[in-house]
């Protein structure tokens, strides 16, 4: 099993480029199951949740093709078999977006429940909820989601429909919303997620030629339509992993001129940064950071887009670990997001936990220890903490990193970094 191993002490400093975003690339793939057509996507990040993806959707039936290094050319105009496997929806949840979509070109889908993960149930209770509001029949057996349309006239066409998220759900919103764009009528679902990966993905469906709007506000409008048609996309930058970069930049007091991102999905991490004492300049497509002593403490509160993202909430814990003074955490959207706190621990953090609220004392200098990755973000905020610790810090069960970030080691070490993997 692959192992990072970090000497931590050094200055990150350099420039670096934001990679694809993960968590875009996922439901944009997704979408050309609604297409007879062929969809054409650039700046693909080379990760593992997106080969998985690719995998899946050609188990499924359709064509995928790696056209260049970043461009994926999907088409789905042979798919033949409704269903993802167990096997492979078991190794990543966001397998669940492919449902909506097949309910909605074909009228029925089967596909293995996601298990649980370790940061949390992650129930699916929403995405069922809402395509039965759009007509579809859903049962449960032997671990699967059985969907069907069957109309009382015959015809297995879906029919919109207004739909309440009880809670704010990204892959709920962004699953229903897909299934809304061949149904027969208007859909408006309240309570909608309004992160930037479900306005990207409401401007690709447009451009396949679905009929959204509101997409980014809390109330989504979606005008269903026959059919959809071929379509070029270019994948959104990464904001998580520029928040990383970030995040680990401060964290060893350096000098990080990132570029390729998008400022204005970064602004709750920015201003925590700025609170913590980085220096940060914006322009255009480039965020300059600068962090020329200790870091202050910040409070965190984590809540569904604009507020502080639950993905970067495991990294800003690892800068508060070596931050001057006390701060709290409080992570409210999954119910299990601190596994990192404890790995941290063992690396000499001063972190109590208390359901889900976290106090952080900040300490001068952490240690570097073996330590164990348990969740994508848990894995990045342990190199954060490896790289502003002394000593050498060896990350096992660095699989669920490679999930999510395109060639860390490599953009870490032309940022000074000294990273190495082994088996
Ligand atoms: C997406 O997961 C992201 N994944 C997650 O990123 C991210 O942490 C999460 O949104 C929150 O921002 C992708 O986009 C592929 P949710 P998702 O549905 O959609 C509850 C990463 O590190 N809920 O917004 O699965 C759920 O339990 C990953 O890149 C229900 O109760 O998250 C959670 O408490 C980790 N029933 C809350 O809603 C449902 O049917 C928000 O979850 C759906 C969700």
């Amino acid at each position: 099993m692959d192992k990072l191993v970090i000497e931590g002490g050094t200055r990150l400093a350099g420039e670096v480029e934001v990679s694809g975003a993960k968590n875009s690339a996922l439901p944009v793939l997704c979408a050309a199951i609604l297409s007879a057509e062929p969809l054409t996507v650039t700046n693909v990040p080379r990760l593992q949740d997106v080969a998985t993806t690719a995998k899946l959707l050609t188990t499924m039936g359709a064509s995928v093709e790696r056209a260049a290094d970043h461009t994926m050319v999907l088409d789905c105009a042979r798919l033949d078999r409704l269903e993802a496997p167990y096997d492979l929806v078991r190794t990543m949840r966001a397998s669940i977006l492919v449902l909506g979509p097949m309910v909605a070109r074909f009228g029925r889908a089967r596909v293995s429940l996601p298990g649980g993960c370790a940061i949390g149930q992650r129930p699916v209770d929403l995405h069922i909820k809402g395509l039965q509001a759009l007509g579809a029949e859903i049962s449960i057996e032997h671990g699967y989601l059985e969907a069907r349309v069957e109309r009382p006239g015959g015809g297995t066409r879906l029919r919109g429909a207004p739909i309440f998220m009880d809670l704010v759900s990204v892959t709920g919103t962004e699953n229903l919303m897909m299934a809304a764009t061949l149904a027969e009528g208007t859909t408006v679902i309240q309570n909608a997620a309004r992160e930037p990966e479900v306005v990207e993905l409401a401007h690709c469906l447009n451009a396949m030629g679905a009929r959204i709007s509101g997409a980014g506000e809390s109330e989504v409008t979606i005008e269903g339509v026959e059919r959809l048609h071929r379509a070029d996309w270019r994948i959104m930058p990464d904001r998580i992993e520029a928040g990383t970069f970030l995040a680990a930049a401060a964290a060893t007091r350096g000098e990080l001129l990132m570029r390729g991102a998008n400022p204005s999905h970064l602004t709750a991490v920015l201003d925590k940064l700025r609170e913590a004492g980085a220096r940060i300049e914006v322009s255009g497509d480039t965020i300059a950071l600068s962090m020329p002593t200790r870091a202050r403490a910040v409070n965190l509160r984590t809540a569904p887009y604009p507020g502080f993202a639950t993905d970067m909430q495991a990294q800003l814990m690892a800068l508060d670990c070596v931050a001057e003074g006390t701060s709290t955490i409080v992570e409210t959207i999954f119910e299990n997001r601190f596994m990192h706190a404890l790995e941290m621990k063992r690396m000499g953090a001063q972190i109590e936990i208390d359901g889900n609220t976290a106090v952080v004392t900040g300490v001068p200098q952490l240690d570097g220890a073996a330590v164990m990755a348990t969740d994508l973000r848990a894995s990045a905020s342990l190199i954060i903490a490896a790289l502003a610790a002394r000593g050498e810090t060896v990350i096992d069960r660095i699989y669920h990193l490679d999930r999510g970030y395109e060639a860390i080691e490599r953009k870490l070490s032309g940022l000074g970094a000294k990273i190495r993997r082994t088996r």
